[in-house]
């Protein structure tokens, strides 16, 4: 039968759109956002600089091939900048990955707590998102190798992975890789690399360096602190970046973004100071939340994952919190209803969460 009016593709009506951390409190004045894993640090001045002599020219259409950050990306990583896109987003480029390498019947398989823009991803191509369970709130390599089929096309993996904040370490990475079949792409997103301080860990650039089916994305809305310009980059083999270039948007970077871009790229020393800040209270918070007897994941990023149990102790204790003006992230649609996920905070609001969860345990001193 002719549709009476135009139908979306096959999918797009099976998308649960994404609903982002809140930023308001009602009724209360000063509110504490850590509902979306922005560094509490702020981007580098020099970044906010670079962005407002940008603003001055906003009549040009910018550089859509984002030369001289991909260039400063280069530098920073030692990379080839022939082999980086620039995106609005990493969002961007896991859409983009999706649309280039997915169709009507292929599979991607994601993990099933794993970052939710994966199955948006899938399902807006028509293809169909697979969910390999997970063990300790951990990818498992086992679980995804066993669920690639012949119409697998592609995994995600977040490593870490939000919102639980874990991550396998290389050796369990490159088995992934080692168990895919060569026409299957492995998209590694390392949003939250620049947290991570473990040997064993590696963001994805030397398998993507070396092999032909693997990319690895990352983001300046977190260390870098510019969420709010929309600026992400990918790495890969020359094949994938020939295809992304082919079907990006012609200008999906803004200039006052590719400028704030490259200034913060080359200012490690606040990069080093947000990683300090993050290590001393990403610690710190595991460790008082836990003697509050609320289990934490434990993390390697800029944000943990608090067990309350049950689903109702959880929305109650985010309640809780909200009238106090500290906006923590309910999970619910990461399959994890009896969890809320904080940011780490400035001192002030990382201390004042740990004095309102002893207060709404009855642990107040
Ligand atoms: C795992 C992961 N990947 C990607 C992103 C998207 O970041 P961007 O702001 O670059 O689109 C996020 C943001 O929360 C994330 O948690």
């Amino acid at each position: 039968m002719t549709a009476t009016r135009p139908q979306p593709r096959k999918g797009v009506l099976q998308i649960d759109a994404y609903v982002p951390g809140k930023s308001s409190a009602p009724g209360v004045a000063k509110v504490f956002k850590l509902s979306s894993n922005e560094t509490p640090l702020g981007p580098s001045p020099k970044a906010i600089a670079a962005y407002n002599t940008a603003g001055k020219h906003l009549e040009d259409y910018p550089d859509g091939a984002a030369s001289d950050l991909r260039a400063a990306i280069g530098r920073a990583f030692g990379l080839d900048p022939d082999r980086i896109v620039c995106g609005a987003g990493s969002d961007d480029l896991l859409n983009l990955l999706a649309r280039a390498y997915l169709a009507d019947g292929d599979e991607a398989i994601h993990t099933t707590h794993g970052f939710l823009v994966y199955p948006i991803a899938t399902l807006g191509t028509g293809a169909t998102p697979v969910v390999a369970p997970e063990k300790n709130f951990t990818a498992d390599v086992d679980e995804i190798l066993q669920r690639v089929t012949p119409k697998t096309k592609m995994v995600f993996l977040a490593n870490p992975n939000n919102p639980t904040g874990t991550y396998i370490p290389f050796d369990e990475v490159k088995r992934l890789h080692k168990g895919l079949p060569p026409h299957v792409l492995l998209v590694i997103d390392a949003a939250y690399a620049e947290y991570v301080r473990r040997n064993d860990y590696e963001a994805g650039i030397e398998l993507a360096a070396t092999s032909e089916n693997v990319v690895m994305t990352r983001t300046f809305s977190k260390i870098h602190g510019l969420a709010a310009l929309r600026l992400g980059w990918m790495f890969g083999p020359p094949h994938v970046i020939d295809a992304i270039n082919r079907i990006r948007g012609p200008f999906n970077t803004n200039a006052p973004a590719i400028a704030a871009g490259i200034a913060a790229i080359e200012d490690t020393a606040h990069q080093e100071r947000s990683r300090e800040h993050n290590t001393k209270w990403l610690g710190w918070l595991t460790e008082e939340i836990g003697k509050l007897g609320l289990p934490v994941t434990p993390s390697v990023a800029n944000f943990i994952l608090i067990h309350f149990g049950d689903q109702k102790r959880a929305a109650d204790a985010n309640a809780f919190l909200m009238k106090r003006g500290l906006i923590l992230r309910q999970v619910g649609a990461y399959k994890l209803p009896t969890a809320l996920r904080m940011s780490v905070g400035t001192e002030e609001a990382n201390r004042l969460v740990v004095q309102a969860l002893a207060e709404f345990l009855g642990k107040a001193a």
